[in-house]
């Protein structure tokens, strides 16, 4: 077993070291194909993107990059209530993205059919080549992550953003709601993305192993975000209780002062996705916030302006903020995995869960 797994001790920690190589495959293997999918969908303006758990999240970073770049508005559910609550609304002007690693989750596929029965047209963002999705599907794009054996989802995650990404480009470039010099620079960064992925792994892992021993006892976390970074939040707080069975929340960073700001006492530990971009000012400002009531801050972002109000900075590379979602998330899943090993947990098989759920 420890030849397959590479000489790493667990799967999730092969598969994270494995994302530079899956990314540089899944926008490889997009490169051509994305014209023509986006081309054949172009002119929907009715846009469901529905899926589960770390696929839904993807979702999320979707619907900002379609909105920013491509100026759709899409909505996004989680398809076990797509299902129940837009059955009348689904109809044959209807675009529906499925987006699901293994193409087996049962949900999503009925949540797929579901949007077939209605006439609505259907792309897949699948994994695994012949799964369910794809053959129920339309059209499909692969995230050419290869197979993916630890519970908690590592590599499909970033391939999914790369793939929606790319398909957020080249709908902007069909319906030119952006500047192409814009977008042709945008696709050169994301081509760089998988060496800046690279570098943070091979830094971060032992300085954020660290910093899990020294937040190992720690029963609550906060992930606060903004817009695009938002969903890195709530995506980060999913691998904390996925696999360490730490209790986490992700929140908008501005929910704070609604709520959840009565639960920050000394030592909470709070990590702040702060990419450098619109809302950058305000994440300073909760990050204040959130120390002015005794909160041990993480904060991951390109700015030096983080180290100084921040208790631990994770430096990311300065890359435009719909490209962050993807470096960015690689320190939260090491994060999640140095936390689950610190405390005895087997990261590759948590309690209670399954790598695809195929019963509702
Ligand atoms: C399960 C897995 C998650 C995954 C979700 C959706 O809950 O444990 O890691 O994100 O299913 O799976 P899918 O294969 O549809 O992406």
């Amino acid at each position: 077993e420890m030849a397959e797994k590479g000489g790493f001790p667990h799967f999730m920690l092969k598969e994270i070291f494995e994302q530079p190589r899956v990314l540089r495959d899944a926008i490889h293997g997009n490169a051509e194909i994305i014209r023509d999918v986006a081309r054949e969908i172009a002119n929907y303006d009715k846009i469901f993107i529905v899926a589960m758990g770390t696929s839904y999240h993807a979702g999320l970073v979707g619907k900002y990059l379609l909105q920013r770049l491509a100026k759709k508005v899409p909505f996004v559910e989680d398809a076990s209530e797509f299902r129940y609550e837009f059955e009348d609304l689904v109809d044959e002007d209807s675009l529906v993205i499925a987006i699901t690693q293994s193409g087996e989750t049962a949900d999503t596929l009925a949540a797929m059919k579901l949007a077939k029965k209605k006439g609505a047209k259907v792309l897949a963002i699948v994994n695994v080549v012949g799964s369910m999705a794809t053959r129920i599907a339309d059209l499909t794009l692969y995230t050419h992550a290869g197979p993916e054996i630890g519970v908690a989802a590592t590599k499909t995650y970033t391939t999914q953003l790369a793939v929606l990404t790319m398909l957020a480009i080249e709908l902007a470039r069909v319906l030119g709601t952006a500047d192409e010099e814009y977008l042709k620079g945008l696709e050169e960064s994301l081509r760089e993305v998988p060496d800046l992925v690279e570098g943070s792994i091979l830094n971060l892992s032992e300085p954020l192993r660290e910093l899990a021993e020294s937040l190992k006892d720690r029963e609550d976390f906060f992930y606060i975000g903004r817009g695009i970074g938002l969903p890195t939040a709530l995506e980060g707080a999913l691998k904390l209780k996925e696999i360490s069975y730490i209790h986490a929340e992700g929140l908008s960073a501005g929910e704070l002062k609604h709520g959840p700001l009565a639960l920050i006492e000394d030592g909470v530990p709070v990590v702040a996705i702060a990419p450098n971009g619109k809302t950058f000012d305000k994440m300073v400002s909760n990050i204040e916030e959130a120390k002015a009531r005794g909160a041990y801050v993480i904060s991951i972002g390109s700015s030096e302006k983080l180290r100084e109000v921040s208790d631990t900075f994770i430096k990311m590379p300065n890359v435009d903020e719909v490209l962050s979602p993807i470096p960015y998330v690689v320190p939260l899943q090491l994060l999640a995995y140095h936390l689950a090993v610190l405390r005895g947990n087997d990261p590759d098989k948590p309690r209670n869960l399954a790598k695809s759920v195929t019963v509702e």
